[in-house]
């Protein structure tokens, strides 16, 4: 058993998928071990995306990170890490193969509906930015 951190992005939240994409985390058999709902400031936008920050698309990214409400889950189970971003599909709905949330779901590669940590590392960091370990069950 592994754990990852997801977000379901301002985008999805706006479109009212927020269940739909969970039904999708849980059909993979992934548990839902932590999950708020957060209304992200810019500047906790830019801490989250830090390493992004040399990146030219990194204004364009935090704003709209903090331009609506999004979902902040802790996704748990059997390689929960490379399994959520199976499930999600490539970073540019374009490229995600079917069947994948951003190819079904995903309107361009800013608002790509969700975000799934890229590595063990980045899915600790993540988690820790956003839920205590109570909070996580
Ligand atoms: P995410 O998985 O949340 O990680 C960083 C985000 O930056 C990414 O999804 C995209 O939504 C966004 N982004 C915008 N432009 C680019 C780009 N050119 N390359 C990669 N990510 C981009």
């Amino acid at each position: 058993m592994s754990r990852t951190f997801a977000i379901i992005k301002p985008d999805a939240v706006e479109r009212k998928l927020t269940g739909k994409i969970i039904s999708w985390m849980e059909n993979a058999g992934l548990t839902v071990v932590a999950m708020k709902r957060l209304h992200l400031t810019k500047k906790q936008a830019e801490g989250f995306y830090a390493e992004h920050s040399a990146r030219g698309f990194f204004g364009d990214l935090t704003s709209y990170m903090s331009s609506g409400p999004c979902v902040v889950a802790v996704l748990e189970g059997e390689n929960a890490q490379p399994k959520w971003r199976d499930i999600m599909g490539a970073t540019n709905p374009a490229n995600a193969a079917p069947g994948t949330i951003r190819k079904e779901l995903a309107v361009d590669l800013e608002k790509n509906s969700v975000h799934g940590s890229d590595s063990e590392t980045s899915a600790a960091r993540e988690i820790a930015y956003f839920f205590s370990e109570l909070e996580v069950v």
